[in-house]
């Protein structure tokens, strides 16, 4: 293996496909994959079970300074911890999505979970992805990408997601709750979702997952002898 891990920073909005992107290309690479946007969600998950106040920014940036966040990988297996619970299967649900936007609002929480970030990040070989990992938390990572898609794919992306986790919405709401998600998280003061210098835009409206990913890899290629590419197929 190359001493030269690199870090791939990837940047979105909801159901933009940076997850599933994310997670391909760490695994074509061999690099570890970071989910930022889970920690947000394991965040809030654990407010919304404290019953805490989540418009306090004090308490929730107190929240973040005594919470253990930590992820298991192993082969596909993604797992998000806190406290030594694993959450993953929890904090997809609606509600959570929008407590995690309401709470990553507050800098004190930001400041934190961005620490951890660095800290996953600081030998390289990583895929982040969320909605500052280009523009605040890795700024001058290897490769940067936006990925975007029309609100109404993202809607539709998303409502299958939920009806395959056995999560019951409507299309039409789920569209309504990502475009407010998406105003607030790019309205925000403090690291807001915004297409940072340097990033490639891809608009994966239109594509398949395949077609994202090859596009991705075509514009890392050039450096291909710096990876540790594990299926070149
Ligand atoms: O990517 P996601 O939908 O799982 O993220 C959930 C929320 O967390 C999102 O609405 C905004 C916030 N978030 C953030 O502020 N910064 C990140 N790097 C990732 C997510």
């Amino acid at each position: 293996m190359t001493s030269n891990r690199l870090i791939i920073a990837i940047d979105g909005p909801s159901a933009s496909g940076k997850s599933t992107i994310a997670k391909l290309l760490s695994k074509k690479l061999g690099y570890t994959y970071l989910d930022t946007g889970a920690m947000y969600r394991a965040l809030a998950w654990k407010a919304l079970k404290k019953n805490m106040e989540l418009n306090s920014e004090e308490e929730m940036s107190q929240l973040a300074r005594h919470s253990s966040i930590r992820f298991y990988q192993q082969e596909d297996d993604y797992r998000i911890i806190i406290d030594g619970e694993d959450v993953s299967d929890k904090i997809r649900h609606p509600q959570v999505s929008e407590a995690a936007s309401r709470i990553s609002s507050f800098p004190g929480v930001r400041q934190t979970l961005v620490k951890i970030q660095r800290e996953i990040g600081a030998k390289g070989g990583l895929v982040a992805e969320g909605r500052d990992v280009c523009t605040k938390v890795f700024p001058k990572a290897d490769f940067k990408f936006y990925l975007d898609a029309s609100l109404a794919e993202r809607a539709h992306r998303r409502y299958l997601e939920l009806k395959k986790s056995g999560i019951i919405a409507f299309e039409e709401k789920v569209k309504e709750d990502i475009e407010r998600r998406d105003r607030s998280d790019s309205q925000r003061t403090h690291s807001p979702l915004t297409r940072g210098k340097g990033s490639i835009y891809i608009d994966t409206t239109d594509l398949t997952i395949e077609e994202v990913l090859n596009l991705t890899l075509e514009k890392i290629k050039f450096r291909e002898e710096d990876f540790f590419i594990l299926d070149k197929d």
